[in-house]
């Protein structure tokens, strides 16, 4: 076996990741080098903009705008596709893969919605493919998963996945700032996707959560049958009444496997402040897991910014190159499971969900509104566990909210019984519905 003694990496992308990568194995070369006996290094990099003035040293990184600059080039051993987006990057994932090279990307929209082609050419490919930042950004979740627990039968699945979405909770509940505002400082601090959209309507927590059940249930499942809801219906009063009953309330990931049955699903959850995830604050992210012989884990770290991303593409280049300097192969399948094990599965719809329910009722102030909530809740078996009304209206045409937590209870029972309530004329708004995490 002939040894390698400098691995040539090829960077797709110059911005806030590609940067972090640059400076940790420009500043970390010594020590990378003792663990590999290799001379990790990028030789070259392609971004629109070649010209511009970096934060970074490029020195020794030849630069182009033309993709055909890494691609073409059969030196180049390992890819980074640090560029976003889905087409360009699709393309440039899937070409060198094609061609037998490896290839590390960040990009989970592209990994998650487009992940048959991706994954299939992956299994098929000479090359390796890694994408540990994909998935809360410097904790190494995806490599625990399909290592450290790779004996585990693991049921369970509870993250805290989107900085952007826990640094705007966060600073809603500690700081009583107002949404636009702790979305704008967390664009400011690089944590935000492009389109914040996919930060705080769930959809970036929805692409990770569906790599981690991939990758742990050994399952294929479709992003849209995942069930999505993000942070932009939560207010201040919300935040306040789940702290007053001992909650806070977090955008999580949550995915089951009960016998081989599936539930997938992102919204925000009433955590009560005695559970771990209730402490992880700020850009953090954590991931609990549950598994039939580690029992329960929680990994935490920072899910978002330019070093801790860099440190899980750098981490994903150092295992290829061990098994490149090796000529293993793939010694871990990309999805952790062999290809031909792999099976499409269902994720049961929300209406299946078992869980209890905080419910913000806003109604005008007058005799029998309770009873005939109560009423109904009670028709579709829905017990109550607390209630809280403490405004009382100035005018009989001023609404107030009553808030309602109730026992365990089926999603549809819930849906069905609101569609009721919602229907009655005391009723002001829409009632909002935050599920508790159990
Ligand atoms: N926008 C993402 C977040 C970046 O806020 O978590 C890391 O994936």
């Amino acid at each position: 076996m002939n040894e390698i003694k400098q691995i040539n990496i090829g960077l797709f992308g110059v911005g806030v990741v590609g940067q972090g990568v640059i400076e940790q194995l420009a500043q970390n070369a010594v020590i990378i080098s003792k663990r590999t006996g290799l001379n990790l290094k990028i030789t070259k990099a392609v971004t629109k903009t070649p010209l511009k003035e970096r934060a970074v040293s490029l020195e020794g990184i030849s630069l182009s705008d033309d993709p055909e600059h890494i691609l073409n080039d059969p030196e180049i051993d390992i890819v980074l596709e640090l560029i976003g987006g889905i087409e360009e990057a699709e393309a440039i994932v899937i070409r060198a893969l094609k061609d037998g090279k490896s290839v590390v990307s960040a990009n989970k929209a592209l990994i998650a919605e487009n992940a048959d082609n991706i994954f299939k050419t992956a299994y098929e490919s000479r090359g390796l493919f890694g994408f540990e930042a994909a998935v809360a950004g410097g904790i190494p979740i995806i490599r625990d998963i399909k290592e450290g627990f790779s004996g585990d039968d693991i049921t369970e699945i509870s993250g805290i996945i989107n900085g952007t979405a826990n640094y705007i909770l966060t600073q809603m509940t500690k700081a009583g700032k107002d949404f636009g505002t702790a979305l704008k400082e967390a664009q400011e601090a690089g944590f935000a996707e492009a389109d914040p959209t996919f930060d705080i309507e769930g959809v970036d927590t929805a692409h990770k959560l569906l790599l981690l059940m991939k990758i742990a249930f050994n399952g294929l499942f479709e992003f849209k049958e995942l069930y999505t809801e993000g942070i932009t219906k939560i207010e201040s009063i919300d935040i306040a009444v789940a702290e007053e009953f001992g909650f806070v309330i977090k955008l999580l990931g949550k995915a089951v496997n009960v016998d081989g049955k599936f539930q997938g699903r992102v919204h925000p959850c009433l955590v009560s402040k005695e559970s771990l995830l209730s402490g992880v604050n700020g850009a953090f992210n954590a991931v609990a897991l549950k598994g039939n012989f580690v029992g329960e884990t929680l990994t935490y770290g920072a899910g978002a910014g330019s070093h801790p991303t860099a440190s899980a593409v750098v981490s994903d280049v150092v295992a290829i190159a061990r098994q490149l300097k090796a000529g293993t192969g793939n010694l871990v399948p990309p999805l952790s499971a062999e290809w031909g094990s792999l099976k499409m599965q269902k994720i049961q719809p929300i209406s299946e969900t078992v869980t209890a329910y905080y419910l913000r009722f806003t109604v005008t102030d007058e005799v029998g509104v309770l009873a005939k909530i109560t009423k109904i809740l009670g028709d579709h078996g829905i017990s109550i566990e607390a209630m809280q009304q403490k405004d009382r209206s100035k005018s009989k045409s001023e609404a107030v909210p009553v808030v309602i937590f109730t026992h365990q209870a089926k999603e549809e029972n819930v849906a069905q019984a609101l569609s009721e309530i919602d229907a009655l004329t005391f009723i002001k708004e829409p009632t909002k519905l935050i599920r508790i995490d159990l």
